[in-house]
């Protein structure tokens, strides 16, 4: 399971995600600045919260978040930052209608279904609250694109194959060591409307004009 893969590299984690991929972290939270916005010291859940990397960005923003993840290694680091919950974002410990702002950052791709966790998130969301999802670009990032030239990237057909997978990723990365799991755009976007939600914006980010990140935000609708 990913939650144990996780436990097993929580140390290996901690120093990725917070100085090797530090730009790229940058990225990461230039979109959920621009999608997610100003809070007003109101509750964030962050789902998938790993480390915590983002709880002082959340923060900042001026929201008071809690990060949810399932591995005890990944929550250890985690509880230094930001206040946790040891729990399946699947099955949110979280009352119907009860918080302002749900994120999920990085997360889609250890999910083996994550639309269930988006229809939780919908749950759990006040009416006009927000869904921000910041996730690697299910177009132009997995097993399935080639982005070893940087001035393209070569998606072979694999882009249809929803499994886990371990290979053709950068072996010295995050993916080599617990995998992922593929959500083409469509089931992705799928996934969102289905919930009920009603996306309002979109961002995309990359390295190179070929974007890496794709972002969105949705909101669940006044009954
Ligand atoms: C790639 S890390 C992302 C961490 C963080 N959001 C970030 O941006 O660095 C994915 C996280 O999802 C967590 N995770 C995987 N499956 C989960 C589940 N069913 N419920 C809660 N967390 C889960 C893992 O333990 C891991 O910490």
């Amino acid at each position: 399971m990913t939650s144990a893969a996780y436990d097993a590299i929580a140390d290996w984690y901690e120093r990725f995600a917070s100085d090797t991929s530090a730009d790229y972290m940058d990225r990461v939270r230039g979109q959920l600045t621009d999608l997610l916005g100003a809070g007003v010291r109101r509750r964030c859940l962050d789902l998938c919260c790993g480390t915590g990397v983002h709880g002082a960005h959340l923060r900042a923003l001026g929201w008071h978040p809690v990060g949810v993840d399932l591995s005890g290694g990944q929550l250890g680091h985690a509880g230094t930052r930001l206040p946790v919950a040891r729990a399946d974002v699947a099955q949110l410990p979280v009352a119907d209608a009860s918080v302002p702002a749900v994120t999920c950052v990085l997360g889609h791709t250890d999910l083996p279904d994550y639309p269930a966790v988006v229809a939780e998130a919908a749950r759990v969301l006040t009416p006009g609250g927000r869904f921000v999802h910041v996730g690697v670009h299910p177009c132009f990032v997995g097993a399935f694109a080639d982005r070893s030239d940087p001035a393209r990237a070569v998606v072979d057909s694999r882009y249809a194959d929803r499994e886990r997978t371990f290979g053709g990723w950068n072996p010295n990365g995050v993916r080599a060591r617990v995998g992922a799991w593929h959500v083409p755009l469509a089931d992705l976007l799928n996934a969102v409307t289905g919930a009920g939600l009603t996306l309002t914006g979109f961002r995309e980010s990359g390295s190179t004009p070929i974007p890496d990140l794709l972002a969105f935000t949705a909101t669940k609708p006044h009954p």
